[in-house]
């Protein structure tokens, strides 16, 4: 339990303190857990202190409480686990991390959000049981939209879950007339998806924009290397890619379909959870319709092209009546451009999957 002297702040600040530095080790984790959740978790010594910090593995390592608890070591005695997650309490490719937190000593657990996958439920119960004192919703709505956001939803859903980002001009234009479309944002725009791209499990192109662009869809460095784990790169439509270009590869996916699902369902036979949709017009437009899209990153640059394709084609919107709606959940600047962070309307959402 938090001491009167240890850390600073009021008990409640320090809990929430200890959540966001449990929110900031799952972000280093992001993209490298899956088909396992990225969490993360702070052990907190008797006085307060932080003793150890820890986020989960990749799959078949180490949950992240388990790499908290060996930081800790003896310190975690009589201490304070706070965790994004509800410790699991099922035996899987590890132990139960409840017992692991009963056996060190631990005698509070603060986690944001209970676990939502019913094989693994029930941590709160146990640890209750062990006379733990347990504490469900720290920080909940910052944590449910960080790293956890895409494996919440593939739990809930049975579906990956799909950004889709793009980006265009003011005037909503993802390329010029002539077809051309590279640079249209700044190099912090660019260098930002990179690090987007190396958090995801897969990312997604229609054939139309693997023919036009020959784009290589790896995560790079801003030195042009590319980053040491790599999604999967998925390109969707029937058409066969030009011999020797970049995406005729043979660990590139090439689902040969139009309908999203059997897309999401082939990421999803690959433990596939958080995917980047990075169009075209066309493919992103199908998803759309198909109500499979979960978030919106738009990227706009101040700069106006006047002809040229729309960022987005046909979405099944043939009246103002069904205009997808979205609600923005951030907006910033990201060097010279803006970034719109937005999700569709629920109920539009649900409509679209009808
Ligand atoms: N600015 C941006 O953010 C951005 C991002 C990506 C691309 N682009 C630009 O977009 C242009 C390419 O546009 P695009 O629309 O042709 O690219 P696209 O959406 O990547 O590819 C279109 C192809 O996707 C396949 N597809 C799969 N499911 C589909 C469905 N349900 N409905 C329709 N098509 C489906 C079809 O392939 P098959 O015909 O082979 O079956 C279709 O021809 C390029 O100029 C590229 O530079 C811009």
């Amino acid at each position: 339990m938090i001491g009167p002297t240890g850390g600073s702040g009021t008990p409640e600040a320090r809990i929430e303190q200890a959540m966001r530095r449990a929110l900031a080790a799952s972000a280093q984790v992001h993209g490298s857990t899956s088909p396992n959740p990225p969490v993360g978790c702070v052990v907190l010594d008797a006085a307060g202190e932080i003793a150890g910090v820890g986020a989960t593995a990749p799959p078949g390592g180490p949950h992240a409480e388990i790499v908290a608890l060996h930081e800790a070591g003896p310190r975690a005695a009589g201490g304070t686990a706070v965790v994004t997650l509800e410790p699991c309490a099922h035996v899987g490719r590890t132990p139960p991390c409840t017992d692991a937190l009963i056996a060190a000593g631990i005698v509070a657990v603060h986690a944001a959000l209970p676990d939502p996958n019913p094989l693994a439920a029930g941590g709160a119960a146990e640890l209750r049981d062990a006379g733990v004192a347990v504490t469900l919703g720290t920080l909940a709505d910052e944590v449910a939209r960080g790293p956890l956001r895409a494996w919440l939803h593939a739990v809930r859903t049975h579906r990956p879950h799909v950004t889709w980002k793009l980006a265009a001009t003011l005037d909503g234009r993802s390329a010029a007339a002539d077809g051309t479309s590279r640079w249209i944002t700044g190099p912090d725009a660019r260098e930002q998806v990179h690090a987007l791209r190396s958090t995801m499990d897969a990312i997604v192109v229609g054939t139309g924009t693997a023919l036009a662009d020959d784009p290589a869809l790896t995560a790079r460095n801003p030195d042009g290397t590319e980053q040491a784990r790599q999604p999967l790169r998925v390109v969707v439509g029937c058409r066969d890619l030009v011999a020797g270009s970049k995406l005729d590869a043979p660990d590139v996916l090439h689902v040969r379909s139009h309908d999203p699902d059997v897309v999401l369902g082939a990421l999803r036979e690959r433990g596939a959870v958080d995917v980047l949709l990075e169009g075209g017009p066309r493919l992103a437009g199908a998803f759309l319709a198909a109500g499979r899209v979960d978030r919106v990153l738009a990227y706009l640059a101040p700069a106006l092209l006047g002809a040229g394709p729309a960022a987005l084609a046909e979405a099944g919107v043939g009246t103002i009546g069904d205009i997808r709606r979205l609600q923005i959940d951030d907006v910033c600047r990201i060097g010279t451009d803006v970034l719109v962070d937005a999700r569709p309307v629920a109920e539009q959402q649900e409509k679209g999957t009808a």
